[in-house]
C-alpha cells in the first residue's frame, strides 16, 4: 500500500498528549469550552486557555482561530466549530471541508509545520464518520500541496473503530 502523502500519520489516543506545533479543537462558535475533545483540551490546557479564548470573540462554523497551547505540550490550539449534521443537505460537507482548510491556513500563518486533527463534528455534532473521513483526508491532501511547509499532519482518533475508518480511507487515497 502506498501512502497518499509522507506527512500524513494516524494516531489513536488523546490529542492533548501530542507535542506538535498545533492541535485542532473541535469547538463550538462561542469558543468558551464544552464536552468531548473541547473539554479535554481545556482541562489539559488549564484556565489560561479559556481566558485567552474569551478575547477571541467567538468563531463562525467552518472558520478557525488560533490560541496559545498554555499547559498543553502543543504550542498552539486551532479552534474550529464544525457543522452540526442535519442530514447532509444543509451544506455540511462544504462547511466541514472549510474547517480543515481554515485550520491549515491559520496554522501556516503562525509558522506551524506540524498539526494534529481530531475527527471534527463526528461526536456530539453527529456527522457520520464514513462521510467525514474522506472529506478530512481529501481536504488535508489539497492543503499539503498548497502548504509544503507542513511536515506532519496527524489524524488523531480517539477510538479503535474510528481509527480503522480513517485507515481504510487513507489506503484508498494512496492507491
Ligand atoms: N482526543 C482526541 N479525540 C477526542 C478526544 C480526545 N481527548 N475526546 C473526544 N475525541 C473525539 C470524539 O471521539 C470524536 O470522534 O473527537 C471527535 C469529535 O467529537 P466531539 O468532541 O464531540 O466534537 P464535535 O462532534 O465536533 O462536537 C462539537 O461538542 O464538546 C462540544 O464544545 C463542543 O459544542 C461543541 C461540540
Amino acid at each position: 500500500m502506498s501512502k497518499p502523502h509522507s506527512a500524513i500519520e494516524l494516531f489513536q489516543g488523546d490529542i492533548t498528549t501530542l507535542a506538535v506545533d498545533a492541535i485542532v479543537n473541535a469547538a463550538n462558535t462561542s469558543l468558551l469550552g464544552g464536552g468531548g475533545v473541547d473539554g479535554a483540551i481545556h482541562r489539559a490546557a488549564g484556565p489560561g486557555l479559556l481566558a485567552e479564548c474569551r478575547t477571541l470573540g467567538g468563531c463562525a462554523t467552518g472558520d478557525a482561530k488560533i490560541s496559545g497551547g498554555h499547559r498543553l505540550p502543543a504550542k498552539h490550539v486551532v479552534h474550529t466549530p464544525g457543522p452540526v449534521w442535519g442530514g447532509g443537505h444543509r451544506g455540511e460537507a462544504d462547511l466541514l471541508a472549510s474547517c480543515y482548510r481554515r485550520c491549515f491556513e491559520v496554522a501556516a500563518e503562525a509558522g506551524c509545520t506540524s498539526i494534529a486533527f481530531p475527527s471534527i463534528s463526528t461526536g456530539v455534532y453527529g456527522y457520520p464518520i464514513e462521510q467525514a473521513a474522506p472529506i478530512a483526508i481529501r481536504t488535508s491532501l489539497e492543503m499539503l500541496a498548497k502548504y509544503p511547509q507542513f511536515q506532519r499532519v496527524i489524524f488523531c482518533l480517539f477510538s479503535a473503530p474510528d481509527f480503522v475508518v480513517y485507515q481504510r480511507f487513507l489506503q484508498m487515497a494512496g492507491e
